[in-house]
């Protein structure tokens, strides 16, 4: 069962550095690091047996599959599979692929892992291009899912998180490259990205 993040609990101080941009702390280290922990257990049960190849959506998934793979105690293979939605702005655009898979999945029990489960549309794409390579199963991995933004008829099998529809950033994941160092999960200040869009919008302002 995936943890529900409550948005009433007190939040822990965003650090100095980050308080003009991030609002709060939304998931904090320790919580993650816990949860990630009870999700590799549950994955190595299902998992037992088999040879795993787990494929990584790039770029926002590095911090959580790097954390989540060193919990595994599975003879697993690895690999990635490049995909981007064009621009900086917040909603997710049209999708490129910047990167095919190397491994062969064929037969294979692949575990998908992605950062976030946003609107589906980014799982929507790699699903069939993965299903289409004939592995045995394909289980997919995230650690956040916003159900309430969800536009495809996509799921997880494993969720770290389920989070109200705020625009988040860090542990991985970005608004327009920045803020992926993070080590927690926080809510992006909206006076970033309402600045961002004001400018996208009026190019006369762009450098
Ligand atoms: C983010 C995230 C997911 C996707 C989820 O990727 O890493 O892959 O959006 O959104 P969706 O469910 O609405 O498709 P993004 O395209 O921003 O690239 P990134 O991983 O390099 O940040």
């Amino acid at each position: 069962m995936a943890r529900s993040i409550k948005t009433k609990t007190p939040a822990k101080k965003v650090p100095r550095r980050w308080r003009t941009e991030v609002e709060r702390v939304l998931i904090t280290e320790g919580q993650i690091a816990r949860r990630i922990l009870l999700m590799a257990r549950k994955i190595e049960r299902d998992f037992r047996g088999r040879e795993m190849v787990v494929v990584s959506v790039l770029n926002g998934t590095v911090m959580f599959l790097a954390d989540l793979i060193r919990h595994l105690s599975l003879p697993l293979r690895l690999d990635f599979m490049g995909v981007s939605s064009y621009g900086a702005g917040t909603e997710s655009g049209d999708l490129v692929f910047t990167k095919e898979l190397r491994l062969d999945v064929r037969g294979r029990d692949v575990l998908l892992v992605d950062d976030i489960l946003d609107t589906g549309k980014t799982m929507s794409r790699v699903l069939p291009k993965i299903q289409a390579l004939k592995p045995r199963r394909i289980k997919i991995c995230v650690l956040l899912d916003k159900p309430g933004r969800r536009t495809e008829d996509v799921g997880a099998d494993y969720v770290g998180f389920k989070i109200p529809d705020f625009f988040v950033v860090g542990y991985g994941l970005d608004f327009a490259e920045r803020y992926r160092n993070l080590p927690f999960v926080g809510v992006l200040h909206p006076h970033i990205y309402e600045q961002r869009c004001e400018r996208v919008n009026r190019p006369s302002l762009n450098p």
